[in-house]
């Protein structure tokens, strides 16, 4: 028997072989198509390669494509688990050319795959042509020599295949796969049509025209071909199965799932395990593409899926968790073909886990109140829209869950009773806020919020996706548009940028729109934490809302900013084990060119402290370890040991990353941290980490700025110049420069030494200790005064005694200047204290120098003034006061 597993494999290498570029699975949400909640078909991925707006270095590829139909246009949801094809998740293999082959080509490759490569036999298949298209008709009778009576001819749009309101399209062929009589069913086009005995097995698209507006249908650049066949439908049929669910991939995860409930897989639960089954690809596939549970957009959907599946755990009596249990058994299907399944084990299961978990304290509270509303109303009757509400408001019962459970009672909901209780909600939330008398801006940020939900953030993996422009604001007024040289905040439903929070600056690029605008985008802010604001400036054309424009982030520096945020988690890791748990995050600032830490931390960092921080950060970056992100619940992430703020609110979910420890084992990994921002996925990419500098901020707290990769290579490499540079002057190798300046150091010291030695003899009279030259009489005292450049303050005192043995009577003093300032002192001899101060004296030279007081004894005194230039005229005051 071929497994899904090789029929997926056999389809691929057969378009390998026939010149097809293999192209892996785009990712469930869509990048290139704001219209679209989820990839739903193969094409998705090509849609601008089909209209020329993208081109690519093949011209035939072929994949195999997650798709998810639930929420959207195509919602599956309500059906899973009760009918034999239906699937919230589904693979969908295609076959594609770009204006390379069409419709010969594409029906031969078709046709020689599933009769000659699969072996299904000829007169088993039909096939179907719009009633436009004889050419492909005339095509399968000549390549397949398939009698008229089984190529059909359809009038309606089932056989011209659109993408959605706009997008590429063309007419189409199908092939179907004949059951056989014990099926009750006709062929397509028939009136029991709707039977069960002709499966649709493959769809060729003969791609020829875009959809561009209603009325508004051009012709493709070169026609082209888009195919897509259900893995699951193809493996049911080559397996001999009528159901989808009983093909190997389904029947092993139904059987997972019997096995961890002990119970039957195909007995009263045949169903639960059936959605379990369905439930446990969708939930995990769109985890591992950055969905995660919440209560708007995608992350909605997903919850409503995630419970729907747990609620079917519940009746199958599941007590503990049950989803969680399961991803082993998905991963060991399909991890092979879609490696992300495995990468992102671990948050896959953590986030089913965490959602059981909580579901489960109000699944069965709600599933009462359930039981009790329904006693009290007649058969028959719907459940009154407000419970419905309360169900979904208080217990977490997204609709379709209540609508799940009465479903097999035969019994509806009061949708509309249930939106009013919505809106009616709604409105109170608009009232008290209306009342709180915030300002206008902020009462408008609180409208969009409300009109247009969150913002849905794509940035933890693209920097360049679509978005649909859902509001233009300038100043504090929104408007329609936007031209040249305006000033707006620009809103979308979808985003790469990154908005400023938690220390992470907001992210910087472009805009464009397919009608020419450009918007320059300067930073990115998050309103009332929901509502992504992309400031930047018209610099081209007119930006409307509504239109579809794509977002181009500035890669470079995100590269930056991203390095530096993983850099800051192992520094705050390195500082806590360096300097004590004590040390806690007191601010931080991400920025593309640097990074800044601030820690509590009463007393400055030694050298030593700066040096192993760095060394400890270079090794985890060197480890190149992986950089994991799982969500759980702020209590699980605390005990996991996971650093966060202290006194900072936290969601019921909390993303926590971790990094820098041995390679896979989460248990053991080095920083574990909570955080919102975005990372490098491996340590490895930082590159480098250098502290440049440490000081205080405030009382207790020290701030550490640091840079990574080119930025801190950068300034090593400066610093490295600044050696060399210092060696030339030197005149010495580079190793030599600590010696060769000690060594001048300390010749300078011994130099100046020398230097103010000299001086002071020359201030003293350049003779020996007793010269005592200079003296004059003045009214019989003894007076001696030096003036003298350079000599040191310290000195003068030293000096005065000095004088006062030479003239043993009499009245000395000494200035000394320096940068143009002066220091004087005077000292008096002991017989003399009695008609002279010194005090007074020095006070008398100190307003001659321009400066004021002085202070000492009465034989010794000090002051100062800024006029150095006027020394001599201190020492004719002295005089003059000696002279009487
Ligand atoms: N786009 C077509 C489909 O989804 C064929 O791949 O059916």
């Amino acid at each position: 028997m071929k497994t899904a597993n090789d029929i997926r494999a056999t389809f691929l290498d057969y378009f390998a072989k026939n010149g097809h570029q293999v192209v892996d699975s785009s990712p469930l949400v869509p990048r290139n198509d704001p219209t679209l909640m989820f990839t739903n078909a193969g094409m998705v991925q090509f849609k601008n390669v089909f209209t020329g707006a993208e081109t690519r270095p093949y011209s035939r590829a072929a994949t195999s494509q997650k798709c998810v139909r639930a929420g959207g246009k195509h919602n599956d949801l309500d059906n899973v688990g009760y009918t034999a094809r239906h699937h919230t998740f589904f693979e969908m293999l295609g076959n594609f050319s770009f204006g390379d082959y069409f419709k010969d080509q594409a029906i031969e490759l078709a046709w020689n795959l599933i009769t000659k490569e699969f072996g299904l036999p000829a007169d088993k298949l039909t096939v179907t042509v719009h009633t436009s298209d004889e050419e492909a008709a005339g095509l399968w009778r000549r390549i397949a020599g398939l009698p008229d009576e089984r190529i059909i001819r359809i009038p309606t749009d089932d056989n011209f295949w659109r993408m959605g309101d706009t997008g590429p399209c063309g007419p189409c062929s199908e092939i179907f796969y004949d059951h056989g009589p014990a099926v009750a069913g006709g062929p397509p086009g028939s009136a029991d049509a709707d039977g069960d005995r002709f499966i649709e097995i493959w769809n060729l698209v003969f791609m020829q025209f875009e959809q561009r507006g209603p009325d508004d249908l051009v012709p493709l650049p070169k026609p082209s071909i888009d195919t897509g066949m259900g893995l699951e439908r193809l493996a049911a049929v080559l397996q001999g199965r009528h159901d989808n669910y009983d093909i190997d991939l389904m029947r092993s995860l139904i059987l997972a799932s019997a096995d961890a409930t002990s119970s039957a897989p195909d007995g009263p639960h045949a169903v639960s395990h059936r959605v379990i089954a369905d439930h446990l690809r969708s939930c995990s596939f769109l985890i591992a593409d950055g969905v995660l549970p919440s209560n708007e957009g995608r992350g909605y959907v997903l919850r409503r899926i995630m419970r729907r599946a747990m609620r079917h755990a519940h009746m199958i009596g599941a007590r503990d968790p049950l989803m969680h249990r399961l991803v082993p058994a998905l991963i060991t299907q399909m991890g092979d073909a879609y490696p992300e399944l495995t990468r992102a084990r671990a948050l896959i299961v953590e986030t089913l886990k965490l959602e059981e978990t909580r579901f489960k304290q109000t699944l069965e509270r709600g599933l009462r109140l359930l039981e009790e509303e329904e006693a009290r109303l007649d058969a028959g009757r719907a459940l009154p829209g407000d419970v419905a509400f309360k169900l979904y408001d208080t217990y977490g019962f997204p609709l379709d869950l209540t609508q799940d459970v009465l479903r097999g009672r035969g019994r509806g909901v009061d949708e509309a009773g249930f939106k009013a209780a919505m809106d009616e909600q709604r409105r109170k939330a608009r009232e008290a806020w209306a009342g709180s008398g915030e300002a206008a801006t902020e009462r408008l940020w609180f409208e969009l919020r409300d009109e247009l939900g969150a913002t849905e953030f794509f940035g933890y993996d693209t920097e360049v996706a679509e978005g649909k422009v859902t509001a233009l604001v300038r100043g504090d007024a929104r408007v329609e548009q936007a031209g040249i040289g305006d000033q707006v905040f620009v809103i979308v439903n979808q985003t790469p940028f990154y908005a400023e929070s938690g220390g992470q600056v907001g992210d910087t690029g472009v805009i464009f729109s397919p009608g020419g605008a450009e918007v320059v985008v300067t930073d990115t802010l998050k309103k009332l934490g929901a509502v992504w604001a992309h400031a930047g400036t018209v610099t081209k054309g007119t930006l409307k809302v509504g239109d579809v424009v794509e977002l181009r982030v500035d890669g470079e520096r995100r590269g930056a900013i991203r390095a530096n945020h993983s850099a800051t988690h192992l520094l705050h890791k390195a500082l806590q084990d360096r300097l004590g748990e004590h040390v806690t995050q007191k601010g931080s600032l991400v920025a593309p060119d640097r990074l800044r830490f601030d820690i509590s931390q009463p007393t400055p960092l030694a050298p030593a402290d700066v040096e192993e921080i760095e060394k400890v950060v270079n090794a985890r970056i060197l480890a190149n370890s992986e950089v994991v992100t799982r969500l759980m619940s702020p209590d699980e992430a605390r005990a996991m040991g996971a650093m966060a703020l202290f006194g900072e609110k936290y969601g019921d979910e909390v993303r926590v990353v971790s990094m820098g420890g041995p390679h896979g084992d989460l248990q053991r990994d080095y920083s574990i941290e909570l955080c919102g921002g975005t990372h490098v996925r491996r340590t490895g990419d930082i590159g480098l980490f250098k502290v440049v500098s440490e000081g205080a901020v405030a009382a207790g707290v020290r701030r550490i700025e640091a840079l990574t990769g080119k930025g801190a290579f950068a300034w090593l490499e400066q610093r490295d110049h600044l050696l060399t540079e210092a060696a030339s002057a030197l005149k010495v190798a580079p190793a030599e420069v600590p010696a060769r300046v000690a060594a001048l150091v300390e010749e300078r010291r011994k130099l100046e030494r020398e230097l103010a030695e000299l001086r002071r003899q020359v201030a003293m009279g350049g003779g020996g200790p007793q010269s005592g030259g200079g003296a004059r009489e003045v009214n019989g005292v003894k007076f001696l005064a030096r003036v003298a450049e350079g000599l040191p303050a310290k000195d003068l005192k030293p000096m005065a005694d000095d004088l006062k043995k030479q003239v043993e009577s009499g009245v000395v003093a000494v200035i000394a200047v320096n940068d143009g300032k002066a220091s004087v002192v005077v000292g008096v001899t002991d017989d003399l204290t009695g008609r002279f101060s010194a005090v007074d004296l020095v006070r008398t030279a100190a307003e001659a120098l321009g400066g004021k007081g002085g202070g000492g004894r009465p034989d010794m005194a000090q002051a100062g003034g800024p006029d150095g230039a006027r020394a001599n005229d201190a020492v004719a005051a002295l005089e003059a006061v000696l002279a009487g």
